[in-house]
């Protein structure tokens, strides 16, 4: 039977590929996306989450989560990485479709009650919509399968501080809260996902054999990889996002280490996820007592890109 998931997103290319990666997965069931502020507006992550079930021709709900972070003050939105559009700046026409009226968290809540055991929640962007669901119903905790999440960083550097990743900086206050609640997150970071380089050649592979999906993707991701090979000397992009999907369909592409996550909600560590490994004690207690994440710290990077490229022709 395909695993049940909901895909919160901030689309956002690296989202983009991440969502049709999942649409074309068989072994996978997308029950709704839900969206979030982060790469661009909620208003704008809402219309390209509808657009991109409109390309890929896939009927599934699509709920407006989450405008501002739960307490900071809002960040500027990245548009020098994913365009004003958050699609590269391809100008792509509006979408006719409407979000549905429930809010993201409401349907969070709702889809994982109507399916108590079986959702996975994949967050793609800041964590305001699954600490909104908390809050609705604490008990959603317990009747998630698992929350698998791109974000935060252990050891490899940051992105938008020495120390933190852009959806946990974007909103620490409900990062903090996901990590400390009880259900099992399993953390995908830039410890792995800068260890994949995408490149223009799988992205010109996929689209030969997909003209639909990868056509927009690899139009999607020309400013994308501008702005990484400008901006770092690659040749090619890290695509964060897709590997959340990759985990959830073949786990064994990474090698997790479990530990107790916290997130730093002030100073210059601002959005830093500190990691206590499992075993080691400090007599500092914010690590007491906090349910084991699976933080991802290896991963077969051929074997992701390889799964990325067949799932997406
Ligand atoms: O740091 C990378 C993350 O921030 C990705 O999810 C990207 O889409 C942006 O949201
Ligand atoms: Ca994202």
């Amino acid at each position: 039977m395909a695993r049940k998931i909901i895909i919160d997103t901030d689309p956002g290319i690296d989202d983009a590929m991440a969502i049709f990666f999942a649409f074309q997965a068989s072994q996978l069931e997308v029950l709704g996306l839900t969206t979030t502020f982060g790469n661009v507006s909620v208003d704008l992550a809402t219309q390209n989450a509808i657009t991109l079930t409109e390309i890929a021709k896939v009927n599934v709900p699509v709920a407006k989560g989450v405008a501002v972070p739960s307490k900071i003050a809002p960040r500027p939105h990245p548009d020098f990485v994913h365009g004003a559009d958050g699609f590269g700046n391809i100008d792509w026409p509006a979408p006719k479709g409407k979000a549905i009226e429930k809010s993201a968290a409401q349907f969070i809540v709702d889809t994982v009650r109507e399916f108590p055991g079986e959702v996975t929640i994949i967050a793609l962007g800041p964590l305001g919509n699954l600490a909104k669901a908390l809050e609705l119903d604490p008990e959603v905790a317990n009747l998630v399968d698992e929350v698998v999440l791109m974000g935060g960083t252990a050891i490899e550097y940051g992105n938008v501080s020495p120390v933190a990743e852009a959806n946990i900086m974007n909103d620490p206050h409900a990062a903090d809260l996901v990590f400390t609640a009880a259900w099992q997150v399993t953390m995908i970071g830039l410890d792995v996902t800068h260890q994949v380089l995408l490149d223009n050649s799988v992205l010109e592979r996929i689209k030969k054999a997909n003209p639909t999906e990868g056509g927009f993707l690899y139009d999607c991701a020309q400013h994308y990889i501008n702005f990484y090979s400008s901006r770092f000397d690659m040749d090619g992009c890290y695509f964060h996002d897709a590997s959340t999907i990759a985990y959830v369909m073949d786990p064994s592409i990474f090698g997790v280490e479990l530990g107790a996550v916290r997130v730093a909600c002030e100073g210059i560590g601002i959005g830093q996820t500190i990691f206590a490994p499992q075993g080691m004690t400090f007599p500092e207690p914010h690590w007491n007592d906090v349910p084991m994440t699976q933080v991802c710290m290896e991963v077969d990077s051929k074997k992701l890109l390889a799964l990325f490229e067949t799932t997406l022709s």
